[in-house]
């Protein structure tokens, strides 16, 4: 049995990936960005997943998750599963927030980020890029970062398991309904790198679609980019990886 934080579970692949861990047995720690949309979440608590409540594109609310979530019951896995698609909290939920949680929660052996087959498309430059979220931010430029940072986070934690995945263009509320992918794939890959054993023994540094590691970005792996991800990350929010 894994204890496992899942971001975002209200709705859509986090919701899923939080009820099949729960199914399976695991200890499970949903989570929404306030208590109306916790209240969503009521029959997941019931079956006994804990909560944590905080609005991730403000920087004291995940702060506080954190430190909640450190002096709670130890956490072995996180799936940073929370992601918006456009507007002003691009670069705060889709990377400051999970490089934040990454770098103030110690315990967890295991952390996956949602990623996308946009990161492709992604522009592997941090000049100019508005992390605050005075402006809107590029969604696929998001993902690269995402992307960067668990593939950064495995070579500088190697008794960690840190792996991105692509969860296919699934028919949730981002994906919308005419999306073309499979929905139960779609948050397979998410579960088993945070609990199977297997997944462990087998991966880090990957970049997943349906559990099979694809090539990512070519800067991915490039180490300057994340160094230099990294430290514009570290300056931004004052806290070090
Ligand atoms: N669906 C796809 O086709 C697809 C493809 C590639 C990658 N992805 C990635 O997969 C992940 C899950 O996407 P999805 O399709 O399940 O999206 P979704 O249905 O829109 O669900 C997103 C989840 O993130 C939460 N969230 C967003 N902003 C938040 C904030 N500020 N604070 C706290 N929680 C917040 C949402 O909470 P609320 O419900 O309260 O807004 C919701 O629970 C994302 O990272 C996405 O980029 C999805």
């Amino acid at each position: 049995m894994t204890r496992v934080l899942v971001t975002g579970s209200a709705e859509g692949l986090g919701r899923l990936t939080a009820e099949s861990l729960l199914a399976a047995g695991h200890e499970v720690v949903v989570h929404a960005r306030n208590k109306e949309r916790a209240a969503v979440l009521r029959a997941l608590i019931d079956r006994g997943a804990g909560l944590a409540v905080g609005d991730l594109t403000d920087r004291d609310d995940v702060r506080r998750i954190a430190a909640e979530l450190e002096d709670a019951e130890t956490l072995e896995a996180v799936v940073h599963n929370a992601g918006v698609w456009s507007g002003r909290a691009v670069m705060p939920v889709n990377v400051v927030a999970p490089y934040l949680l990454t770098a103030l929660l110690r315990s967890p052996r295991r952390l996956v980020y949602l990623s996308s087959g946009s990161h492709l498309g992604g522009h592997p430059s941090l000049r100019g890029v508005d992390w605050s979220g005075r402006s809107a931010g590029s969604y696929a430029d998001s993902k690269l970062f995402v992307t960067t940072l668990a593939a950064a986070v495995a070579r500088l934690r190697p008794d960690v398991s840190s792996n991105a995945v692509d969860p296919g263009w699934v028919p949730t509320r981002m994906g919308g309904p005419s999306a073309p992918d499979d929905l139960e794939l779609g948050h397979r890959t998410q579960e088993w790198l945070a609990v199977s054993e297997n997944g462990h023994a087998l991966t880090t540094g990957g970049y997943w679609y349906h559990q099979q590691r694809r090539p990512p970005h070519r800067a991915v792996h490039d180490e300057l980019f994340q160094d230099q991800l990294l430290g514009a990350l570290a300056e931004e929010t004052g806290v070090p990886l």
